[in-house]
């Protein structure tokens, strides 16, 4: 069917090489990257600004209205401001993580995947992709990596990006966001039963892309 558009999902916890990964599938592929964590990320950034207590959901239930998204030419717009840089540190991710538990919350981003992706054709990476949100995607990959691994790569990133912070405290800091992303009530971090689970720690980015790409190969989505 012409109509028809891509859905894949790329689930997996933090530092698991999701984004980048999931950023070169859509080039590749030429459609659109969806962040999901940059959506929970925007929303906790909102809430906290506004000293929201993360656990007051009727408070979080009367301002989501006042949040609105939009994303264009891969740039992430909360109200008008162009937040896409503000919301990379560890602080937003812990902040995303905290605020994500509200079902409030989680409606909102799902709803917006979900419009997205109606339309489009679509690479979404978050927790829940495979499993919550986009349920019939037509690949659903979950990328893992020890948690040595996964806090040695964000604490690059972060420490290119100039923030300076120590090993020790991202490591803490992701086995946290673990913690809470798996044992929430609501959607927590797992694989799809129907997910391909790709251990990405002695793999490079590469690796993990041409094996993303055979997969692509094998369902006639690409090549
Ligand atoms: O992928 P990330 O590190 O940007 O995500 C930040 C937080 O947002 C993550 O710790 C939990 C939450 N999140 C979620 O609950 N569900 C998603 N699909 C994506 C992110």
């Amino acid at each position: 069917c012409k109509n028809h558009t891509i859905k894949i999902a790329i689930d997996g916890p933090a530092g698991s090489g999701k984004s980048t990964i999931a950023q070169k599938i859509a080039d590749l592929l030429g459609i659109f990257y969806l962040n999901s964590g940059a959506l929970y990320r925007i929303i906790g950034y909102y809430l906290d600004n506004q000293q929201i207590n993360p656990e007051d959901s009727k408070t979080i239930m009367n301002k989501i209205d006042d949040i609105e998204i939009v994303i264009k030419n891969n740039k992430y717009y909360l109200n008008g401001e162009d937040v896409s840089d503000k919301i990379k540190n560890a602080k937003s991710g812990m902040l995303a993580s905290i605020y994500s538990k509200n079902a409030a919350v989680r409606e909102k981003v799902n709803h917006l995947i979900k419009e997205i992706s109606k339309k489009n054709s679509v690479v979404v990476d978050g927790r829940d992709i495979g499993t919550e949100v986009l349920p019939n995607s037509d690949i659903k990959i979950f990328l893992t990596a020890s948690l040595e691994e996964r806090a040695r790569r964000r604490w690059k990133e972060l420490k290119e990006r100039g923030e300076n912070v120590s090993y020790q405290d991202i490591l803490k800091e992701i086995e946290e966001r673990d913690k809470a992303d798996s044992t929430r009530n609501i959607s927590p971090l797992r694989p799809a039963e129907d997910a391909i689970i790709i251990d990405t720690t002695n793999k490079t980015i590469e690796d993990v892309i041409q094996e993303i790409v055979n997969i692509l190969k094998e369902k006639g989505l690409y090549g």
